[in-house]
């Protein structure tokens, strides 16, 4: 009678076990089915993406509109700040004139046509984007040059606050 007694709490036991085991194979069962799901919601919107950047076209050459909706004129440039700006353009180009680096030189660029010193191999993109640099033009290639001249060879991401921009093109301006 003893044996019997302890041989059904073995059991039960086991089967407690049994139970539980399975309740997590089904839980594990069940996340791997929510991580599918996941992943196909989070590819949609990436398969999305291209059309938009399609859609997203270039600004024409002449259009000074930026993604942050600020204005050059809206700011009052700091042009010593503006230098401090320029040592991140510094590894690519120089102020100097007739010194092509990675980059044009960018001395006397503010008004200048786009590609057009002598010698410096430009991309397609930017020779034949007819644009002229002005400071307004300037400030918008510089939030995010991709955008402005998309296929440029400027590796360079942009300047996101609007300060910093109207400060280096104040310096670019009248450098010292
Ligand atoms: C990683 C290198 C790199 C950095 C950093 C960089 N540039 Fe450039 N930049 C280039 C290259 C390369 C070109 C030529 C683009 C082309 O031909 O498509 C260019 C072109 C330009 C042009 C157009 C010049 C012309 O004659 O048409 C301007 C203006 C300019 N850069 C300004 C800047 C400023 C201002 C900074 C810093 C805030 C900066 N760049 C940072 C590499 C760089």
């Amino acid at each position: 009678m003893r044996q019997s007694f302890q041989y059904i709490a073995l059991m039960s036991a086991t089967l407690l076990l049994a139970s539980c085991g399975g309740g997590g194979a089904d839980k594990a069962a069940e996340g791997s089915a929510a991580k599918t799901e996941e992943t196909t919601t989070a590819a949609a919107p990436a398969a999305a993406a291209p059309a938009a950047a399609t859609s997203a076209a270039a600004p024409t050459a002449d259009s000074t509109d930026t993604l942050d909706g600020t204005t050059l004129a809206s700011l009052t440039p700091d042009a010593a700040h503006g230098k401090a700006v320029f040592a991140q353009c510094k590894a690519c180009h120089a102020i100097e004139a007739g010194k092509n680096m990675v980059g044009p030189s960018l001395a006397g660029v503010v008004g200048r046509a786009a590609g057009s010193i002598a010698g410096f191999s430009y991309s397609n993109a930017n020779k034949t984007s007819g644009i002229t640099w002005s400071p307004e033009k300037l400030f918008q290639y510089l939030e995010k040059p991709a955008r402005v001249v998309p296929g440029t060879k400027m590796a360079f991401a942009g300047l996101p606050k609007a300060q910093d921009r109207a400060d280096v093109i104040a310096y670019l301006k009248a450098p010292n």
